[in-house]
């Protein structure tokens, strides 16, 4: 039986899923024209599943594509050249598995090459990349980096600059063809001087919170396998109370389907999602710690979010204003 997944990531073999058929489309798409892209969203909105998912989708539909996948979360504080050496490292590791994947060897020359390499700054990443195009032949190589806000801070700029100047200079093939940058903050908050971006080629990839029909198609899921129903009030209800938030969505759905025990046959209705709720309230979760951090650090959050607590849609443009007004503040450290 499947569950609704808590933990990172989720899969279609084990959790039920949202299949954002729309969002991967277009994602796919952007790839396959070559560009580079963030996908730049708060925590456990889906990130990682959703660029795991496209990836999946696109060696599917067309095996020429050449997908590996860093991350970037263990670089925080780690010096330039320790970085650079570490992500060839990761380069070779995560190219030697996509073949081993495809149930195929790389050339002998492809593994001198990456074997041999080393890189200790930007230039000579460029280099390498440049290289390793001509060792992948029709392959269109394609990386996607998760958690790239652990990018050491000095050396974010070089790095930037030189996946600027591969996109620009076009040479045929783009190696990488195509990159997505995935974290949760933007390009501007990790820019080191506040100046321009040196990535102003970005594609910014919006991944938005589920619609009540893709909470639908969530639940569905498990009332399809198991035949307990939600009262349609409940769904709208989960849906309302999350904001459509995935792994909020998951959480209550977890707590209503395996933690308060109702019996299988009895649909799930207002009571038991009460239950759910004030449940959920107490306990401790990553989102609500983030909000409480912001608040300890500039006391204007605790009133925009009580604002937002006490929602109604006359204010709604006000309070977005003030909390972007805010969110500046904290980014400027005043
Ligand atoms: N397509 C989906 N269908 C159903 N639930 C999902 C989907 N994508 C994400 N979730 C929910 O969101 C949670 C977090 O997913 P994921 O780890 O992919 O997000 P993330 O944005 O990469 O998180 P983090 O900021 O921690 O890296 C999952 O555990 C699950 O509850
Ligand atoms: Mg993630």
């Amino acid at each position: 039986m499947k569950t609704f997944g808590t933990e990172g990531p989720v899969s279609p073999e084990k959790n039920y899923i949202v299949s954002r058929t729309a969002e991967l489309t277009d994602f796919i798409d952007r790839i396959k024209q070559g560009k580079y892209l963030v996908i730049f969203a708060p925590c456990q909105t889906g990130k990682t599943t959703f660029f795991q998912l496209a990836l999946d989708m696109l060696v599917a539909e067309d095996p020429t594509y050449f997908p590996i996948e860093l991350n970037f979360e263990a670089y925080v504080d780690v010096d330039p050249v320790d970085f650079y050496r570490s992500l060839v490292e990761d380069i070779r590791e995560g190219i030697v598995h996509n073949f081993q994947k495809r149930g195929s060897t790389p050339t002998k020359a492809l593994m001198s090459f990456l074997d041999a390499a080393e890189i200790t700054n930007h230039l000579l990443m460029l280099r390498f990349f440049q290289h390793l195009a001509s060792l992948l032949g029709n392959q269109k190589f394609v990386v996607i980096i998760d958690e790239f806000d652990g990018i050491p801070t000095t050396a974010v700029r070089g790095f930037l600059h030189s996946l600027r100047r591969i996109y620009l200079t076009r040479s045929a093939p783009q190696c990488p063809h195509s990159v997505g940058i995935v974290g949760v903050k933007s390009i501007a908050q990790l820019d080191y001087d506040r100046s321009v971006s040196p990535f102003n080629i970005h594609d910014e990839f919006a991944l938005p919170n589920f619609t009540l029909e893709q909470v639908h198609e969530l639940l569905g899921q498990y009332t399809d396998e198991v035949g307990q129903v939600f009262a349609p009030e409940v769904i709208e209800s989960l849906h309302k109370q999350t904001g459509g938030q995935p792994f909020l969505v998951n959480r209550c759905a977890r707590i209503l389907t395996a933690e308060l025990e109702i019996p299988k046959i009895d649909p799930i209705v207002m009571e038991h999602f009460s239950s759910a709720h004030a449940r959920f309230l107490r306990e401790q979760n990553r989102n609500i710690q983030h909000l409480l951090t912001n608040i300890r650090r500039d006391r204007c959050f605790e009133r925009i979010l009580m604002e937002i607590a006490s929602y109604d849609k006359e204010s709604a443009t006000r309070e977005i204003s003030d909390h972007r007004k805010c969110e500046r503040r904290v980014l400027r450290g005043i």
